[in-house]
């Protein structure tokens, strides 16, 4: 895989590197998108219709089971190589901030630390009383038949309604991760967005933020996407070929 020669120049040079990246990321590990057809029984529903606090007061159980599969699907998956390059590149830059606006652990279990969950994280389950974390039971269970509807839990400590640990379109994103998020964006010298079709905002924000403020931004996405024109450099093709390439040839060539 051959990159241009001022991408890699760039990337050399950049002191503070941030990366957001988006449900692409963990596609190759087996985690459908959003904008995938959700398969089997979920076939019905848009999942931009069941990600809604309305939707929650609507049908309770039809949204929880929908994340319970999800949950239970991550669970079963494992890091790819696009989280594993990125995890390794947190040891070969000055500065390295990882943005991510999934909910899974994939990236924590590439080895990547301090990530900021701008959507929040799918086993932080709360109370919607009291806002204690529920503990989520672990291990591998059964993923659930899709479709399944799966009543909520009770909150131990109140006997509120358990809800998913997400953030749902209409709620506000968590403060102190996206006040670093912007922090970061406005201050690196290298932007690099993964597997994001970059329409959901604010997160989408963060790359004209990045680029509005001077860095080199580049996008790396097997298809096109609505920042095209802001990027500096659009690396077309899955995360899993490309990430591992550009960290070898950008920063690995350099060390060995
Ligand atoms: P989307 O499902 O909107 O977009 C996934 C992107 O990943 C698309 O642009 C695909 O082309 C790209 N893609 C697919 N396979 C890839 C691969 N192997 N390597 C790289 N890219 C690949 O997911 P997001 O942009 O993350 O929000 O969606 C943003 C938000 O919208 C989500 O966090 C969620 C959703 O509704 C909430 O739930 C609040």
């Amino acid at each position: 895989m051959h990159f241009d020669p001022a991408l890699l120049k760039g990337l050399r040079g950049a002191r503070q590197v941030a990366i957001l990246t988006g449900a692409g990321i963990s596609a190759e590990s087996g985690i459908p998108t959003f904008r995938d057809k959700l398969t089997g029984l979920w076939e019905r529903y848009d999942p931009s219709e069941l990600a809604t606090p309305s939707a929650f007061e609507r049908d309770s159980a039809l949204v929880w089971g929908w994340y319970e599969w999800r949950r239970m699907m991550v669970l079963r998956a494992q890091p790819n190589a696009a989280h594993r390059a990125i995890a390794t590149l947190s040891e070969l830059v000055p500065q390295l901030t990882l943005v991510t606006q999934n909910v899974d652990d994939l990236h924590e279990r590439a080895g990547s630390r301090g990530v900021l969950h701008l959507h929040g994280e799918l086993a932080r389950a709360y109370c919607e009383t009291c806002r204690n974390v529920y503990r989520l039971p672990d291990g591998v269970p059964e993923l659930p038949a899709a479709g399944k509807r799966i009543q909520p839990p009770q909150c131990a400590s109140c006997g509120g309604r358990v809800r998913p640990g997400v953030v749902w379109f209409g709620e506000g994103l968590p403060e102190l991760a996206w006040h670093a998020a912007v922090t970061v964006s406005c201050g690196c010298d290298a932007f690099i967005v993964v597997g994001t079709s970059a329409v959901v905002q604010p997160a989408a924000s963060l790359v004209h933020k990045a680029a509005a403020a001077g860095a080199l931004t580049i996008q790396v996405n097997p298809d096109i996407t609505g920042i095209e024109d802001s990027v500096s450099f659009s690396l077309r093709g899955s995360a899993g070929d490309i990430l591992p390439a550009l960290v070898l040839q950008t920063w690995r060539s350099r060390t060995v």
